[in-house]
């Protein structure tokens, strides 16, 4: 099944939450804060750990500055106490509001269906006129029925794709131009393991949706990462579940303080590859529940979202049934709403039934299959009007799923044909003649802060960078290839500039064009920040290199080398041959001018854009300095050009295991060794749980990412010895700036079990992450962190008794900069009870 999503069509929109956020020291939950959407505002009492913090100053967001001429910090000396059940336990992290709708919206929504004729509500579960592809992105409604008869007076839902920006362009009309802010891909996102940022991108994305008048958008993009060579890696925000499941409830409930948001892909889409062919992810319960899993159900429980997809694939657990995910009882039924305790509603994905655009054997077959996707769990087959063309009569299902749409659409204030929609206004307004976004310089300049946070410092040797200014060096080049692509679809050639283009990433359904008056590219924005007295100049050849005292080259990927299936020839969307730079063409251009500027002996950078890992082993040692620049948005070029001069620091760190070769890495599909089968067996192992248990060392582990100033870790504290199953445990630490120039560091909590009795947990050096903490600190400063352990995060799926149980017994804490920089001094213990 092939689509386009090329195409135009228009308007709706939505809704609300706020978020509640504890944080501070000891047990439990010491201070209750709300956030109201915006950046930090979390309330901050009580001291870190059980020490004391003389002359702390609040810093929010569960930190405060340590004065280090004041007292007694808590190091040593202190009584280990129990930490009891913690009744508001969830919110012990903040974007975690949960579930929430009025009373009023939930008996409209009650009162509407109640009313609705068989037809109506059958029109709730449905998308629109097969073979209508100009009119993808809505569920059904006739438009010539203006008074709405149709769908018993409720609107039906505007669908925008939203993980990177509110994508207009499938769904602009003629001539238009469909602008929008373009954020930096969600890798490059989780590189900023920004919480707080990431709520504001979602709120930022949620007011645009409004402001175009649709009313939901298909995002986030929650896909672990399993393996970095998918084609859509840069759509999801790495390889980690807690990861995913904490920024994709951060954003989700940004998003939904005006408007719902819908999850993909549910569950295990992680190859392109026969994505419409029926390709099976094959795993067991465990390995489903706790790392296919875990982030949705923290993103249902934690975030409230509104809306699930049921993703392309079919899902096998075990020996079971190998079912379409579309039509899968256990994963939209007993995982979804049963375990995860989902209350919104479920959409396939854009022809994900069996059969896609055309199944085989008419009416009685697209009844058979919707009888078992609805009671399997979906409860709206999109796009078209397929298979659920067939429904049965409407029963009590049916009611249910009806129910699920329309509260939704009450929920987030987007029934009302003619009412304004969604739960706020917009800040932010739309041109219907261009069909675009306007007056968005505020979230233009939140790209810019994303992408400052997202880059990711990999090499610098002897301080290369930042540049220096002055001495020897009087000019930059700013020098890279343009190399050219074809793909079929949207758009079918074209090519990069890699030192001139602003980059967004693939072509695929969650491309978002941005307005080329607003957009700042490498070349630009290293312009725009060098000092006076330094020359800027761009090029495409080693001439322009020769010429410079300083070379940035500019290299990377296009939209053929990663992106969506549908763009791209089939069987080549994922980068499984091959990791490196011009992986597709078979060629070594990129690397070789690499490899020339460096044979120059400047002092240089490379910097990198593309979704997720890219080999640099070709010229790792050659060059002194590397730079992650991840497809960084409209405003990645202006970002860039300030962290090279030092105008601003380093600090993104990687979502993302980065091996040294692809054989380091388990298979990525089951096509790999056998072409025709369709079956890939997804391992327990993943990421950095991967690199830790086989023994195997990275190029750069999960967490890498370097700064001008350096950062000291002491002081580690576990506020109790004891806690029960129902505790938060308030970890903090010291984290000192020891260097000259400010920055911000990341700072990552592991978990370990060493006498676990749990399988999985026995692995050598296995360990998870169960926290991180971005933290802004002057040179010199430091600060007393808290990250709080929920003890319910430490749970795992006990196959014996097929359920979620918590172990007791003893858990090692890991404080430290990378996934592979946990230091000794920074380990703490405590016991579950
Ligand atoms: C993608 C989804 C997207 C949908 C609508 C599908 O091809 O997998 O992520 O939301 O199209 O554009």
């Amino acid at each position: 099944m092939r689509h386009q999503h090329n195409l135009f069509q228009v308007p709706r929109a939505l809704a609300l939450l706020g978020a509640l956020s504890l944080l501070g020291g000891g047990c439990g939950h010491p201070s209750t804060g709300t956030n109201t959407g915006g950046t930090g505002g979390m309330t901050t009492s009580g001291l870190g750990g059980n020490g004391n913090v003389a002359g702390a100053t609040g810093a929010g967001g569960g930190e405060v500055v340590v004065d280090p001429n004041g007292g007694a910090n808590g190091a040593g000396g202190t009584t280990p106490t129990a930490c009891a059940d913690d009744p508001n336990q969830q919110h012990a992290l903040p974007y975690t509001p949960g579930y929430t709708i009025s009373a009023n919206a939930t008996s409209l929504a009650n009162a509407a269906v109640q009313s609705m004729s068989d037809t109506q509500k059958q029109n709730q579960l449905r998308g629109t006129t097969i073979g209508q592809y100009n009119d993808i992105f809505r569920s059904a409604h006739n438009l010539s029925d203006t008074s709405y008869a149709d769908t018993g007076n409720i609107k039906e839902f505007q669908f925008s794709d939203g993980p990177r920006g509110v994508n207009l362009d499938a769904v602009k009309t003629n001539g238009s131009q469909g602008f929008s802010t373009v954020f930096p891909v969600a890798s490059m996102r989780g590189a900023t393991f920004d919480v707080d940022l990431e709520n504001q991108v979602g709120l930022a994305m949620g007011d645009e949706l409004i402001a175009s008048k649709r009313t939901m958008l298909l995002a986030p993009t929650v896909n672990i990462l399993r393996h970095p060579a998918w084609g859509r890696a840069e759509e999801t925000y790495g390889e980690d579940s807690f990861l995913l499941g904490r920024m994709g409830s951060a954003y989700v409930v940004g998003v939904q303080t005006y408007a719902p948001a819908c999850a993909k892909h549910f569950a295990a889409n992680n190859i392109e590859r026969n994505r419409d062919n029926g390709d099976i992810a094959q795993m067991d319960e465990q390995t489903l529940r706790e790392i296919y899993g875990r982030h949705y159900a923290m993103i249902v429980r934690d975030g409230g979202v509104s809306c699930v997809m049921a993703a392309y694939n079919v899902l096998q657990v075990g020996s079971g049934q190998a079912l379409n995910c579309t039509q899968n009882s256990h994963l939209l039924t007993d995982v979804l709403r049963n375990d995860f305790g989902f209350k919104g509603m479920v959409i396939s994905d854009w022809w994900a039934m069996p059969g896609g655009q055309a199944p085989a054997g008419g009416t009685a077959t697209e009844s058979s299959q919707a009888r078992a996707a609805m009671s399997a769990g979906l409860d709206l087959e999109m796009p078209w009007n397929l298979n659920f063309s067939q429904l049965p009569a409407v029963d009590a299902t049916q009611n249910a799923a009806a129910l699920h749409v329309v509260t939704e659409k009450f929920r987030f204030n987007v029934a009302n044909p003619n009412g304004p929609l969604g739960l706020l206004p917009p800040t932010t307004g739309f041109d219907s003649g261009s069909f675009s976004i306007t007056n968005n310089d505020a979230h233009i300049a939140l790209a810019q802060k994303a992408a400052l946070e997202g880059m990711v410092l990999l090499k610098n040797d002897g301080g290369v960078l930042p540049i220096k200014s002055g001495g020897n060096i009087q000019s930059v080049a700013v020098v890279g290839l343009s190399v050219p692509w074809t793909l079929k679809g949207v758009q079918t050639s074209g090519s990069v500039n890699f030192p001139v283009d602003a980059r967004s990433g693939d072509l695929g359904s969650s491309r978002v064009n941005m307005d080329p008056a607003k957009a700042i590219g490498p070349y630009a924005g290293i312009m725009a920040a060098a000092p006076s007295g330094i020359m800027v100049l761009p090029g495409h050849d080693l001439a322009a290199a020769q010429a410079a005292d300083f070379v940035v080259v500019v290299a990377g990927l296009t939209p053929h080398d990663e992106g969506e299936d549908y763009t791209i020839k089939p069987d080549d969307s994922d980068r499984d041959a091959s990791l490196g730079l011009d992986g597709k063409t078979g060629g070594t251009l990129q690397n070789s001018f690499i490899a020339s500027v460096a044979a120059l002996g400047k002092p240089m950078v490379v910097v990198l854009e593309g979704g997720s890992v890219i080999d640099v082993s070709a010229w790792q040692q050659m060059v002194p300095a590397i730079v992650m620049a991840w497809y960084p948005g409209q405003s990645g070029g202006a970002a860039l050009g300030q962290l090279l001069f030092g105008q601003a620091n380093f600090s993104g760190k990687l979502p993302i295991s980065w091996p040294k070769a692809l054989s380091d890495l388990p298979r990525f599909s089951g096509s790999d060794s056998a072409p025709s089968s369709l079956t890939t067996p997804m391992g327990y192992y993943l990421g950095y749980r991967w690199f830790d248990t086989q023994g195997k060392i990275p190029q750069y582990a999960f967490g890498t990412g370097l700064s001008y100033t350096t950062f000291d870790y002491s002081n580690l504290q576990v506020p109790c010895s004891t806690v029960t199953k129902g505790g938060v445990v308030n970890v903090t630490i010291d984290i000192k700036n020891s260097g000259t120039v400010a920055g911000d560091e990341i700072a990552f909590l592991f978990v370990s079990w060493p006498n676990s009795n749990v399988t999985t947990r026995k692995a050598p050096n296995y360990k998870e992450l169960k926290g991180f903490k971005r933290v802004s600190l002057t040179a010199g400063q430091t600060k007393r962190i808290t990250i709080p352990i929920r003890v319910s995060d430490l749970n795992y799926w006990d196959t014996g008794s097929n359920s979620w149980q918590i172990e007791t017994g003893t858990v090692k804490v890991m404080v430290g900069t990378s996934s592979d920089k946990l230091t000794p001094a920074a380990t703490g213990m405590f016991t579950v009870q």
